[in-house]
């Protein structure tokens, strides 16, 4: 077995939590042991919900989170944002290929605002789309479900996909994180580290789990 370059992490998603109880959806997850949070951001545009905004990631900074903001940005104009949620307190901004903008520069704008940089793939998005800017991200999040809502089945069409970027990822010596979202419980979890995976967004199963610290150590104790 060939050593991924990176140990599993665990990043819940709050959008599964108790909105009207943010703060505390937050420090479940600290006090589970776990370092990442998963923030959805979602405009009604480029997928058709709403969740919220860099108010948000303000408050519960105020409220104490010193968790790592992974923030997912699932918005036709994310570079209008990203200023916002970067003076929020997000420390990885991702946005996605599909809209039509210049992604390279906004890459570079997050990274310019002090916070990592990640690039997002749908489902129906091939590999191939990103690869002209791997090296230029902290991180590369593959879609196992269409983006839009939490509770929706994994998708296992989209382990080739990950299987490809992380030869890539091998051929070229790079680091970037490689990561999922969308219908991940442990078996997928599984499947999705042995095709090079090792960040695992996580909302439902996470936040339904019985014992969420069972949950997180098994995510977190893959090989
Ligand atoms: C979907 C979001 C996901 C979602 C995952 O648009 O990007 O982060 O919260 O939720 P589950 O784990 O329930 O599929
Ligand atoms: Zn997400």
């Amino acid at each position: 077995m060939v050593t991924l370059p990176h140990s599993p992490i665990l990043a819940p998603s709050l959008l599964a939590g108790d909105h009207a109880n943010l703060a505390a959806s937050a420090a479940v997850v600290a006090d589970n042991g776990l370092r990442w949070l998963h923030l959805d951001l979602m405009d009604g545009h480029f997928v058709p919900n709403l969740t919220f905004g860099p108010e948000t990631l303000a408050a519960l900074r105020r409220a104490g989170s010193k968790l790592f903001f992974d923030t997912h940005l699932m918005l036709a104009e994310p570079q209008r944002y990203i200023a916002a949620f970067a003076k929020a307190g997000a420390n990885l901004i991702s946005i996605h290929i599909e809209p039509d903008s210049d992604h390279a520069g906004t890459l570079a704008e997050i990274r310019r605002l002090g916070c990592q940089c990640g690039i997002v793939l749908n489902p129906g998005t091939p590999a191939e789309a990103v690869r002209h800017l791997l090296d230029q991200v902290d991180l590369v999040l593959v879609m196992t479900v269409q983006p839009g809502f939490g509770g929706q089945s994994f998708q296992p069409a989209m382990l080739d996909k990950l299987a490809q970027l992380d030869r890539w990822r091998r051929e070229s010596g790079a680091t970037w994180r490689l990561e999922v979202d969308g219908g991940i419980d442990v078996n997928h979890a599984r499947e999705c580290r042995a095709a090079g995976a090792d960040t695992f967004v996580a909302g439902t199963a996470f936040y339904k789990a019985r014992d969420r610290a069972a949950f997180a150590a098994e995510v977190e104790g893959l090989a």
